[in-house]
């Protein structure tokens, strides 16, 4: 039965180029064993640009992953083609236009660059001096105006509006399927917010020591002997939780 390692990018698999490397040379040692995803905010081009930065500063590649979730679960892709399943299943009452329309009222929420955008994802920037309790007003907003929508924020700064039934946890699970791995052998790892839906599910997770406290706060609320609060930080965090649960031999 082969393990499934489900990885968000900035600041878990990326972060400190040495715990990276070494991780990725454990699993290379596994690799026939093992599946790859990588769980990112990032778009795809974006996710692009760090494996050829990665490569540049290293010398090293970045590991191929099997699928690549990005823009938070709003694009799945396998061998570099989206999965168009998965877009037409996310479609399903995302009303793009009518929440757009609903941001417009919010001054606090600056627009992401276009680059990050992508037909089922509208991303802001929180101004910084404003009140992060924006971010409960403007659900209720959508609440109340029928449009169906996951609002996910991110690093005390990032939010995310996605199709409700999009988000990094629900794409992982579709995945999983896909490859048909049981859930005691998927491991989820992440730092932020837009990890939370990946420890939603009855996976083995690891939050890496480096998170931030919307994940901590949430992870202190949900008590979960599946998931691992690791001691130390970025990869070497994966690593920590590989072996403390004992997913790959050698
Ligand atoms: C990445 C994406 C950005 C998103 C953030 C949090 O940084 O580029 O669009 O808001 O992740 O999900
Ligand atoms: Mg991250």
């Amino acid at each position: 039965m082969k393990t499934l390692i489900i990885s968000d990018l900035d600041n878990t698999w990326i972060g400190d180029n040495v715990a990276t490397i070494a991780l990725q040379n454990k699993l290379l040692a596994n690799r026939d064993r093992l599946s790859l995803v990588y769980a990112t905010g990032r778009s795809f081009a974006s996710v692009a640009q760090l494996m050829r930065d990665f490569w540049l500063v290293t010398g090293e590649e970045m590991l191929v992953p099997d699928y690549l979730i990005t823009g938070v679960g709003s694009e799945i892709y396998h061998q570099g083609i989206l999965d168009y399943a998965w877009a037409s299943k996310i479609s399903q009452d995302w009303n793009i236009e009518g929440i757009r329309a609903i941001t417009r009222l919010y001054p606090q929420l600056i627009p992401q660059p276009d680059t990050e955008l992508n037909p089922w994802k509208i991303s802001f920037r929180l101004h910084p001096t404003a009140n992060t309790n924006i971010i409960d007003k403007l659900k209720q907003d959508l609440v109340d105006k029928n449009l169906a929508a996951n609002v996910i924020f991110s690093s005390g700064r990032d939010v995310d509006i996605l199709p409700k039934l999009a988000d990094k946890g629900k794409a992982a699970m579709y995945v999983r399927e896909k490859l048909q791995i049981s859930l005691d052998k998927t491991l989820v790892c992440g730092d932020s917010g837009n990890d939370l839906s990946l420890y939603q599910h009855s996976i083995l997770g690891v939050i890496v020591q480096n998170a931030q406290p919307e994940l901590l706060n949430w992870y202190y609320q949900h008590p979960n002997n599946n998931i691992y609060y690791a001691k130390s930080f970025y990869a070497w965090a994966i690593l920590e939780a590989i072996a403390y649960f004992n997913l790959v031999d050698n």
